[in-house]
């Protein structure tokens, strides 16, 4: 594989990827280890929603992600782990420490009949145990189901018997900063809910008693070791599931987006070494949690599959103070470092002693992902933590998308702050205005589409491929539609305005407002309420929801607190209101829509130029709603 090290070499790259992408895409794959070479690159159809890459090829992923660097890497650290508490001592894990445990949780698994094709979920804290968890799912054929550790309850029955999992992994509990979550008993009251589960593995991590359902519940610690080192990996078609991650719908339930094991390898693992431009014995950090994709593309499979060393930090940004990342930086010598805005714009409000305390000499180039990077934060992350030197690559791309889509090229194409720039080989991006057409010039904004598939395009919705092409192929016909605007600039570069649906991004997190208003009408007093976004300081955007009651309020701040607690119960604290506004109606059309519109604008703290309100049933509640707002 041809690695870009200059502009030129990438225009020159792109336009052959354009050209004849199966061709580039052939010569990237033939870099892996295949027990069967493909026979057939690419077939698709966007108009069905169909998509195949690398058709009849076999492979394991975990056999390149392992295997394959035994010879040279097994003493190399695979693996660096940081825990939550900065006083406990980090591991380092090698390659061959890594193919023993992964082995040994495949054997683990097998052991209690889980079965190629078989979902496991994977319920557990940032510890090492969880990426042996996903590669040991990898190495037998059973598809992962990871669910971010901080949703609750009632999110974790949903996605468990969306897909029917067999087995959950999980942990008695986990740490995060100085708080103790006991996610066994977390997991105890969804089982209640989920007959497809026929035992859960727990993970001794917090040495919290729990309670052990005899028949259901086992140690982890016991059953590893029983299980042996050797553990042949299962042979998968290119197109057998790798795995499923739910992400958040703009109505309704989430969605179990479906990536595939050889074109979701071959993506990640070029992504990486292209867009961070990698090189051997560097140290790559990515901050980002193993229950959302950017952990499962570049903290696990992408790095891995490229034999680097990566980080897997237990903690978060500000414990024990907000240090502790250029902490971890230093102490871990890290070269790539790979985070949200939403950590940095929290970390640029701390004083910069913080930074200035740590050697951070080692770092050579910055990333940002998950929402777009205001300048101000792209300047401090650039002078502050990259001495004006480092390049910061904003990597725009999403669940669906399985790896990076647009992005700079580090050390290699031109930066330009809060604009995400140029789309990688092989991403084909169209901007379309709201009638459907193409717009081809430069300097234009639209809705982002993207015309040609890419290796790891997810490729369906577990249990409704109806869903999947409603929700990305039928807006713009024969196009994948992101749900993403976007501006083109004059050079060509591309700048991510942000979601055009009803999806809210939340410190990072992607969430349906839909979902949100669901989990705030469970309770009792609440009659209605309609949540929409507005920009937050640090979070990028915050939830601002407008409720409304059966009966008027008498303890206003109490209710307001039951009803985080609610959204907190139902979906996670991620969820939770920032601002609760209680209303006495919703400004609704007619037809009964709400006029979301108007609800965002008043939420930004707009009351002047509210637009055309002559539609509304009740014009009135407007008044009311300007009064009260937040
Ligand atoms: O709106 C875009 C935003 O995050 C969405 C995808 O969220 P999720 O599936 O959770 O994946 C996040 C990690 C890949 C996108 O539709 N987004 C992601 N990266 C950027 C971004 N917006 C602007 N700039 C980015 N670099």
């Amino acid at each position: 594989m041809e690695i870009i090290q200059s502009e030129q070499a990438y225009s020159s790259i792109y336009k052959r990827s354009i050209e004849d992408p199966e061709a580039f895409w052939a010569d990237i794959a033939s870099d892996f280890q295949w027990k069967k070479k493909w026979d057939n690159v690419l077939e698709w159809d966007f108009h069905k929603a169909e998509t195949k890459w690398f058709l009849g090829g076999k492979m394991n992923i975990t056999e390149n992600c392992i295997d394959r660097h035994l010879p040279k890497r097994a003493s190399q650290t695979a693996i660096i782990w940081e825990s939550n508490d900065p006083h406990e001592a980090s591991k380092h894990i090698t390659y061959q420490e890594l193919s023993d445990h992964v082995c040994r949780v495949g054997n683990m698994l097998k052991n209690q009949g889980v079965k190629k094709g078989d979902r496991v979920c994977i319920y557990m804290p940032m510890i090492p145990e969880v990426a042996y968890a996903i590669l040991g799912c990898a190495r037998i054929g059973a598809v992962h189901s990871v669910v971010f550790a901080g949703f609750s309850a009632g999110s974790l029955v949903d996605r468990i018997n969306d897909s029917g999992c067999k087995v959950v992994l999980t942990s008695d509990g986990s740490y995060r900063g100085d708080k103790k979550i006991d996610l066994k008993v977390i997991v105890d009251d969804a089982m209640l809910k989920c007959p497809t589960v026929e035992k859960t593995i727990v993970y001794q991590r917090t040495l919290n008693p729990v309670n052990m359902k005899p028949g259901r519940d086992l140690w982890w610690h016991e059953e590893m070791a029983k299980a042996s080192t050797q553990c042949p990996a299962e042979v998968m078609d290119s197109e057998d599931l790798l795995f499923i991650l739910y992400t958040s719908g703009s109505t309704g339930k989430p969605k179990g987006m479906v990536h595939t094991c050889g074109g979701y390898m071959v993506y990640t693992n070029y992504t990486f070494r292209t867009v961070f431009q990698y090189q051997e014995g560097q140290v790559f950090w990515c901050t980002a949690d193993v229950g959302w994709v950017t952990g499962h593309s570049y903290i696990l499979y992408g790095p891995l599959s490229a034999g680097a060393t990566t980080v897997i930090f237990e903690g978060i940004p500000s414990y024990p103070d907000m240090g502790r990342f250029w902490h971890v930086a230093e102490k871990h010598r890290v070269n790539i470092f790979y985070t949200a805005p939403t950590a940095i714009r929290s970390l640029e409000k701390a004083p910069l002693s913080f930074v200035e305390n740590y050697d951070l000499q080692e770092i050579k180039i910055l990333g940002s992902v998950g929402e777009p990077i205001n300048e101000e934060a792209w300047h401090w992350y650039h002078e502050h933590i990259g001495r004006g030197q480092c390049p910061i690559v904003d990597t725009w791309w999403q669940t669906e998308t399985g790896g990076i889509m647009i992005s700079p090229i580090a050390n290699v194409t031109k930066l330009k702050p809060a604009f995400a720039t140029l789309p990688l080989p092989g991403v084909q991006p169209a901007v379309m205005d709201e009638n459907g057409n193409e717009l081809t010039e430069n300097g234009v904004e639209g809705r982002l589409t993207i015309k040609f598939p890419w290796p790891a395009i997810a490729r369906t919705i577990y249990g409704d491929h109806q869903r999947f092409k409603e929700t990305y192929f039928s807006t713009f016909p024969g196009k994948y539609f992101t749900g993403d605007g976007c501006k083109r600039d004059e050079e060509g570069f591309y700048r991510i305005t942000g979601r055009v649906d009803d999806i809210i991004i939340v410190s990072g997190h992607n969430m349906g407002t839909a979902e949100i208003e669901s989990a705030i009408d469970e309770h009792s007093a609440v009659c209605e309420s309609a949540v929409v976004g507005y920009p937050h300081d640090i979070k990028g955007q915050g939830v601002y929801a407008y409720v409304i009651c059966y009966d008027k309020p008498h303890q206003e701040e109490n209710l307001r607190k039951e009803i985080r607690d609610m959204v907190s119960k139902v979906i996670g604290p991620i969820a939770k209101p920032d601002k609760i506004q209680f209303v006495s109606g919703l400004p609704k059309t007619r037809s009964g829509k709400i006029m979301r519109r108007i609800l965002r604008k008043v939420a930004e703290g707009e009351t002047s130029n509210l637009g055309d309100t002559s539609t509304l049933t009740d014009p009135s509640v407007v008044d009311e709603i300007k009064n009260g707002a937040l």
